[in-house]
């Protein structure tokens, strides 16, 4: 048995993701969590909110809220639509966690003793009124190059010059509008990864079988003029895990907190003791620690390639960097983007389906179902509602659900509601049998490559093998004729569902409960091998006739939808 630990990136607090960033991390992270524990595989599953930074902080004054009340709502709402989405965490945390306060002042301690961090003094600008240092999207003016008056602090998005807060003309603060601002020095710690560039390089190029998605993106950034650069890991923030050396404090850094992307890939490993912490496991140690046991441990991470250079190059520099045995990352799988009808999800425009709004509309498993058997894997996918329809109703309603409802609903008809007695395999089994085989190991070779896209085909190419089976034998005709060789085909299609059940299970959990107990069995076993997994339900085994598994989108709920997810401005 193996030991499969898991993470997807830890989405941002503020605000509901759109199906985008779903599919970009925690989804797949799900499909392949299921899927190992179906192979009988040990899996700690984590993810957790991100929640520290500027942005959590203006949500919550923007919602009239103490950002500490926000961030335990927000956590709780994302909480509660990521279970209505079935993904299966074994722990969802929160960056903001004790333990993560705890971990990450340890860190920055260990990393300091091996002299990799670094104090510097930089001038930022101070809000009075605002009572504080304002990062340089926070601050608007006057484009010193072509006179557009919203230019940001770090960019004019007119003419795209890149700017310097102090480069604005008349800059004045994007919170208040007040433009009592003022360059004053602040004190910083820096991370010196540039000091393990070459322990980084040779990291990355041990991993010959990453996806080149995630290694080139590594490379470029290792490789570029101003690649590794040193980091700056503090910042003048209210909201954060303050800046201390492990438990004592840190001269200088009074009121200052670590820098959001310093704490958020920390909290994968402090989740697994919150998870143990909240009595779910009794060793996060076994998963983290090499010296543990986490040796023997596989470790995936799932994420967008924005989040990529954070992954492969700082968060592994903070792991090695402390110099004690942390366990690394074995495996990175990332996604490019998924746009919406013809253009990109907008959070401000309200363009494209959130994921709240998904479960309003259809169960998660018909989202699940068109998200990961469209994954943004070799290039970027689009969403279409065409699109969607078309999936849903063909493989869904037509393939999988067909089959399960003529399957059924015949043998109640003609042998009532249990596994028929009777005839034996003949040629025709025999070749199903050896190409659901085939299919199988195709499946689960996809599915161990992670490779998402290709997994829901061959599954799609399962159930196809059984309808076309069935299709060919027509019990319904053969049972005019040869009784007893209509049992024995419906008999093969009654097991033909428990096993779809089995293997479906990671991209369609909910229908796949639902066959099972139809099917009247909880042996959801990994088949060995097709002839042993269709001998499951024996003859005389009861089942019944479930409800319709998957209904088919109309054309007037596709215009409707396509209309009311169009955006509401713009
Ligand atoms: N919150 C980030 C995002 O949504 C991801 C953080 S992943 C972690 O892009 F590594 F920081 F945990
Ligand atoms: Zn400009």
């Amino acid at each position: 048995m193996a030991r499969h630990l898991i993470t997807s990136a830890i989405p941002y607090i503020n605000g509901i993701k759109h199906l985008g960033n779903l599919v970009g991390s925690q989804l797949p992270a799900d499909l392949f969590a299921r899927y190992q524990r179906g192979r009988g595989h040990e899996v700690l599953y984590l993810c957790a909110t991100d929640e520290h930074g500027t942005p959590a902080e203006l949500a919550a004054a923007k919602a009239g809220k103490p950002v500490a009340e926000y961030c335990a709502e927000m956590h709780e709402t994302q909480a509660e639509i990521a279970r209505g989405f079935r993904l299966s965490f074994d722990h969802f945390g929160r960056s903001s966690s004790p333990q993560n306060h705890r971990l990450t002042q340890a860190f920055a301690a260990r990393l300091d003793e091996a002299g990799l961090i670094e104090e510097r003094v930089e001038t930022q600008i101070y809000s009075k009124a605002d009572g504080r240092y304002l990062p340089d999207r926070y601050i608007e003016g006057t484009c010193p190059n072509c006179g557009f008056e919203s230019a940001r602090g770090d960019q004019c998005d007119n003419c795209t010059k890149q700017l310097d807060p102090v480069d604005l003309i008349e800059p004045r603060s994007v919170i208040s509008g007040s433009t009592d601002l003022e360059p004053r020095e602040t004190k910083h710690l820096y991370l010196r990864q540039s000091k393990m560039r070459g322990e980084l390089s040779d990291w990355i190029d041990s991993k010959a079988d990453w996806p080149v998605l995630t290694t080139s993106i590594a490379r470029k950034w290792l490789n570029d003029g101003d690649g590794l650069q040193d980091r700056g890991i503090t910042r003048d923030l209210d909201w954060g895990i303050p800046v201390k050396k492990g438990e004592a404090d840190w001269p200088g850094m009074e009121g200052k907190v670590f820098y959001v992307w310093f704490d958020a890939p920390i909290e994968y490993i402090a989740c697994a003791q919150e998870w143990v912490d909240a009595g779910k496991g009794d060793d996060w140690e076994r998963w983290w620690r090499t010296d543990r046991g986490a040796d023997d441990v596989r470790y995936t991470q799932f994420m967008g390639k924005d989040n990529v250079p954070f992954h492969t190059l700082s968060f592994p520099a903070t792991i090695l960097g402390s110099g004690e045995p942390w366990k690394l990352v074995d495996y990175i799988k990332s996604f490019n983007y998924l746009n919406y009808d013809g253009g990109q999800f907008s959070t401000s425009r309200g363009r494209g389906v959130f994921m709240d709004q998904a479960l309003e509309v259809l169960p998660a498993d018909y989202w699940r179902w068109w998200l990961l058997s469209h994954a943004p894997e070799s290039s970027d996918a689009e969403f279409t509602w065409e699109n969607f329809q078309q999936s849903v109703n063909k493989d869904l309603a037509d393939v999988l659900g067909n089959f399960v409802s003529r399957v059924t609903k015949f043998c109640r008809s003609k042998f009532g509601e249990e596994v028929p007695a009777g005839g034996a395999h003949g040629e025709r089994e025999e070749q199903l049998i050896a190409d659901l085989e085939r299919r199988l190991r195709a499946y689960e070779g996809h599915m161990d490559a992670i490779e998402v896209r290709k997994a829901a085909m061959e599954l799609r190419g399962i159930w196809v093998a059984g309808n076309e089976y069935l299709q060919d034998a027509a019990p319904w005709a053969t049972f005019k004729t040869d009784p007893e060789a209509a049992a024995m085909q419906i008999r093969l299609a009654l097991n033909l569902i428990r096993l779809y059940a089995v293997l479906s299970a990671p991209f369609i959990p909910d229908a796949s409960a639902q066959l099972m107990t139809a099917m009247n069995t909880e042996d959801d076993a990994w088949p060995g091998d097709v002839t042993g997994a269709l001998s499951v339900l024996p003859v005389g085994h009861g089942f019944t006739v479930p409800d319709v598994t998957f209904r088919k989108i109309t054309d007037e709920e596709r215009e409707d939808w396509q209309a009311r997810f169009a955006g509401t401005r713009g």
